[in-house]
Formats: structure tokens, C-alpha cells, sequence
């Protein structure tokens, strides 16, 4: 059983059936593939914030042991920062990384994918599985670009930073259970994850968890602004806020199924203050508001995965 972050992401993380759309790994499966289930030695490609949650969540969870973990970032201060934080072995070159890892994490800038690939075509055990954390980028294309068929495309978000990430993943066809497993297990070093079955879902959660946090800020900021609005010196409002957003989420994640409008109902007393606010925010259109700003998230998506169809952008040689 994996080490979990304290309150407030306690809940149990053991490795369990993929929640799919479409679609469901069963805990017989997953059983069955826990014993084939081994991380071996681990690299990540590119050292920014992304692969420092994801390596933090990895190493406090002790999938792998510090020695077996090796992240390459071409900035010497970030392979330090790295080195110096996580206890890992660092490179700045790529090739030495992905040299005998049995898991090799993308987690470089989607522009970077063409010069990354070029660089480690050829050069990833055919067994080893590729882990992408880059935004926009399809499976087909690491699966062209390095010439490999063992391919994970993620769509992850930032509380990851803090363990309490949100990751939706897609398998291509060629990872094996033992993978599948693996997968899971570095995803919910983490946070939480969700896989599904078909890669569609990822621009859906590119719109809904991926932007989600800056939705939940911006929601906050509000009420900060209306809570000085009020008259709360600022920074009494913004700790009423915070502390209302984690209490909230808390609270929510632990009513389990209980559907979000029952919780809402059960704090709505007939000619009440929260029912004065919700009428007012219907008044405003606030869902059609919210809902269009998810709409338009996946529509930028849809646009930037064409814009880093690294096929589409080939220029002929002039
Ligand atoms: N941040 C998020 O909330 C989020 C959410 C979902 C997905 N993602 C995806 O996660 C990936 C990383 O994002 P991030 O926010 O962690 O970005 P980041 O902090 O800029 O990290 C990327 C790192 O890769 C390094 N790099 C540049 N060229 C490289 C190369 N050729 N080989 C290896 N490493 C290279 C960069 O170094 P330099 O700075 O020196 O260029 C940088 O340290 C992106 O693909 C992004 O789409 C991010």
C-alpha cells in the first residue's frame, strides 16, 4: 500500500479499477496483473514543475528507490534543484536517461517533442513504456516519433504539486497489464486518476481537471473581491475563502456519491441567504456562463492538438 499525503487527501489510494467512460479494467485484471507489476528504473525527460510533482509524489511513495530515478533537463540550475530536492541522478542529456529505464516519463514542453524524439528514436527498449504528460500531443504521434508502441498520453493538473493531482490517461493497445498497473501506481503517487478508453477523453479533460484549478482561482478571487466589497479587510476574506474552498472540497469528497445538487440543497433553507445568492447567480446565467467557459477550453484544445500535429507542421525542405 502506497504512502498517502495527510488530510486532506486521505482517502485510500489502493491501485483499483479504472472509472472509464467507456469501458473498465476490472480488479481482477488489475489483481491479476499486480504481480507482474515492477517499476525497475525509472527517467524523466525534462525537470520543470510538472516532473517535479510527479518525481516528488514517486520518491515520498517510494516506487523507486532515489538511485533508480534519473531526470534530464538541458538547465544545469534545474538538474540541481532536482539532484539537491528529490536525492535523484540527474543528466542533461535524454539518451542517458532513457538508457535501460524501464519507464521513461515525458514531461518536456510539447514544442520540444520533435528534438526529443529525434534524439531517442530507436534508442527505447521496445518493452519499456513511454508516459506522456505533454499537453496536446497524441499517442500516435510518440508512437511514430520514437518508432514505439507502448505508449501513455496523460492529461495530469497542478495540485499534483501538492499530491492532490487529478490525471486522466489513455493506454494505446500495446502496454501490457503490468504496465497498466504501473501506470496507475506512479499516477496515484500524485493524486488520483481516472483511465479511459479512448483518447477523445483527454481534451475533455484538458477542458474540465486540466484548466479546472484556474476555474476554482478565479471563483475564489471573486469572492475574495466580494468579501472586501462587503467590508473584510483583505486578507481576513481571503483566509474565510481559502478555508471555505478546502473545507468545501473536503466535505464533498467525502459524501461520496451523494450528488453535488443534494449537498447544495442541504445548505439552501427555504427564503434563505444562500437561496437569495443562487437565484441571483441563476439570474446572471452563471451555469451557461461556466459551462461555455468549459465548451471554449475544449475547443482551444482541439486547435492546439492540430497546431503540435508535428505531421501537419512538416514544412517541405525549401
Ligand atoms: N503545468 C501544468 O499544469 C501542466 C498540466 C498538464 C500537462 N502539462 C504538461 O507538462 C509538461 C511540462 O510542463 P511544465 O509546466 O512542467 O513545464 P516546465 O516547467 O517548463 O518544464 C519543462 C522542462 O523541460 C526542459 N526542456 C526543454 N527542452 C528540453 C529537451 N529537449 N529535453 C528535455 N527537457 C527539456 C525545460 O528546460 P528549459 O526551461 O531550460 O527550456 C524545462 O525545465 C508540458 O508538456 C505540459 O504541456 C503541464
Amino acid at each position: 500500500m502506497m504512502r498517502r499525503a495527510a488530510w486532506p487527501m486521505r482517502r485510500a489510494a489502493a491501485p483499483r479499477a479504472a472509472a472509464a467512460p467507456q469501458g473498465r479494467t476490472t480488479r481482477a485484471a488489475s489483481a491479476a496483473a499486480a504481480a507482474a507489476s515492477s517499476f525497475g528504473r525509472l527517467a524523466f525527460v525534462g525537470g520543470g514543475k510538472m516532473s517535479e510533482a510527479a518525481a516528488s509524489g514517486v520518491v515520498s511513495n517510494k516506487l523507486v528507490a532515489p538511485n533508480d530515478l534519473i531526470v534530464s533537463d538541458p538547465n544545469p540550475r534545474r538538474r540541481q534543484y532536482m539532484g539537491e530536492k528529490l536525492g535523484v541522478k540527474v543528466t542533461g542529456c535524454n539518451v542517458e536517461a532513457a538508457d535501460g529505464a524501464s519507464t521513461i516519463v515525458f514531461a518536456n514542453k510539447p514544442q520540444h517533442c520533435p528534438s526529443v524524439f529525434s534524439q531517442l528514436r530507436g534508442r527505447i527498449s521496445q518493452d519499456s513504456l513511454v508516459v506522456s504528460i505533454c499537453a496536446g500531443v497524441a499517442s500516435s504521434q510518440f508512437q511514430e516519433g520514437l518508432d514505439h508502441n507502448r505508449v501513455v498520453r496523460t492529461m495530469p493538473n497542478t495540485p499534483a504539486m501538492v499530491q492532490g493531482g487529478m490525471t486522466v490517461w489513455y493506454a494505446m493497445p500495446g502496454v501490457s497489464e503490468g504496465q497498466l498497473l504501473a501506470t496507475k501506481q506512479l499516477l496515484q503517487s500524485f493524486g488520483k486518476e481516472e483511465q479511459v478508453t479512448h483518447e477523445d477523453y483527454l481534451d475533455m479533460a484538458t477542458a474540465l481537471s486540466g484548466s479546472g484549478p484556474a476555474y476554482f482561482f478565479l471563483l475564489m478571487e471573486c469572492l475574495v473581491d466580494a468579501g472586501v466589497h462587503m467590508g473584510f479587510p483583505r486578507d481576513v476574506a481571503d483566509r474565510l475563502v481559502r478555508q471555505t474552498a478546502l473545507g468545501t472540497a473536503v466535505y464533498a469528497e467525502q459524501a461520496g456519491g451523494t450528488h453535488l445538487s443534494i449537498l447544495r440543497n442541504d445548505i439552501t433553507s427555504p427564503g434563505g441567504t444562500t437561496a437569495a445568492a443562487l437565484y441571483a447567480a441563476d439570474r446572471g446565467n452563471f451555469r451557461t456562463v461556466v459551462s461555455d467557459a468549459v465548451w471554449s477550453a475544449l475547443e482551444r484544445s482541439k486547435a492546439l492538438n492540430d497546431s503540435t500535429d508535428l505531421k501537419k507542421n512538416q514544412r517541405p525542405a525549401p
